[in-house]
């Protein structure tokens, strides 16, 4: 394990802001990981995984932050299924690729996701008509409540719409490794959101190949300021800042993007009731420092355009959220992990 001691979150973190962690450290196997939270027992401490959902204060962090640094894939056949199972700490769209090249189907459509997998069932990861939750078979946790390993059953996740018994229980959980069970096909995967299939130019539930699915989802998220890329201050983020809302029938606004869901409820477009409240794609230069703006390409992510501070993301996220309060009383609930911050 590598310890390090005033480390600024800002390098730990794709939106690039927050202050120090006190003490850093680095954990490159399952084995250590699991010795090590148990030594913490019931003493807080900070999971960080690829630092892409995580926003710190600019106080930063006294108690421990763990980065999770283990590595490995393991493959089994099981007919016509595979099951994978994957260190926490390995890249996501690493194995993303791999299960694309390999002609493995249930994750290509979550290509270009920043972080780590073990990070994926947290907020049940999901984008372009797939959730990682629908190909989870088993996440090997800690369990501080219990203080024992133990792998729960994709009911045990309780997945929901980015969310989990992970994110509901916060702290109890750490993820050690989590399993997959993907199809393997030559047909490739049926495509279930419209602006992908209108890119792939197929029908909505039509198959298209893994790799012509994972190449128009990359297009997709490039154009909005969703891979990120070093120059591109678009894409200094933490993906969506905010969850889409899930509303009675009645009281989605007029106009505002409908999807309807199995529980009767519909989602709406949280980056639309943004919009439609004044708040266009690169507000925010006039606001404060003008160092945070919401992306030029994307009213759903707040950006760092270089030098902003977690203030400056806390003041633009504040006013989002009360102008789209006011003018729709609608409540956006933040999506990401925030950590000693409050809006
Ligand atoms: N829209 C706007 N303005 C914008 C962008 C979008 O009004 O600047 C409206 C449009 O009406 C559009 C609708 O919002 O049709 C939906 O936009 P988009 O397809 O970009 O999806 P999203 O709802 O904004 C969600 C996820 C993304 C995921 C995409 C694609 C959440 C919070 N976000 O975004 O996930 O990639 O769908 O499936 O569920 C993330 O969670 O960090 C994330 C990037």
């Amino acid at each position: 394990m590598l310890e390090r001691h005033g480390v600024p979150f800002a390098a730990l973190t794709t939106l690039r802001v927050g202050g120090e962690a006190d003490r850093l450290i680095e954990v490159p196997t399952r084995d250590e990981l699991v010795e090590l939270v148990r030594e913490l027992d019931r003493e807080p401490y900070v999971l960080l995984g690829g630092g892409s959902n995580l926003v710190v204060s600019d106080g930063g962090v006294s108690a421990p932050v763990i980065a999770v640094r283990t590595a490995g894939v393991t493959v089994s056949r099981d007919a016509d299924e595979v099951l994978l199972d994957v260190a926490a700490g390995e890249p996501w769209d690493a194995l993303v690729e791999r299960c694309v090249d390999e002609g493995w189907a249930g994750v290509e459509a979550l290509s270009g996701i920043p972080g780590s997998v073990g990070a994926t069932p947290i907020q049940n990861v999901g984008a372009y008509g797939q959730d990682v939750g629908a190909v989870v078979s088993g996440v090997e946790v800690f369990d501080r409540a219990a203080a024992s390993v133990r792998t729960l059953s994709p009911a045990g996740c309780d997945f929901g719409y980015r969310t989990s018994i992970f994110k509901a229980e916060p702290g109890r959980f750490v993820v050690l490794s989590v399993q997959f069970r993907l199809a393997v096909t030559d047909e490739g995967a049926g495509v279930r959101y419209d602006e992908l299939a209108r890119r792939l130019e197929v029908a909505i539930g039509d198959a298209a190949p893994l790799a012509d699915v994972r190449g128009a989802v990359l297009d997709l998220r490039r154009a909005k300021g969703m891979v990120l890329a070093d120059q591109d201050h678009d894409t200094w983020s933490a993906g969506s800042f905010f969850m889409n809302p899930l509303l009675a029938a009645g009281e989605v606004p007029s106009g505002a993007p409908r999807w309807p869901q199995p529980d009767g409820r519909v989602k709406t477009s949280a980056a639309w009731l943004i919009e439609q409240a004044g708040f266009h794609k690169g507000f925010g230069a006039d606001l404060g420092t003008g160092r945070a703006t919401l992306s030029t390409k994307h009213a759903l992510a707040i950006t760092n355009r270089g030098g902003a501070t977690t203030d400056d993301i806390v003041l633009l996220a504040r006013t989002v959220r009360a102008g789209v309060l006011d003018q729709f009383g609608v409540t956006l609930d933040a999506e990401p992990t925030l950590v000693g911050v409050h809006l």
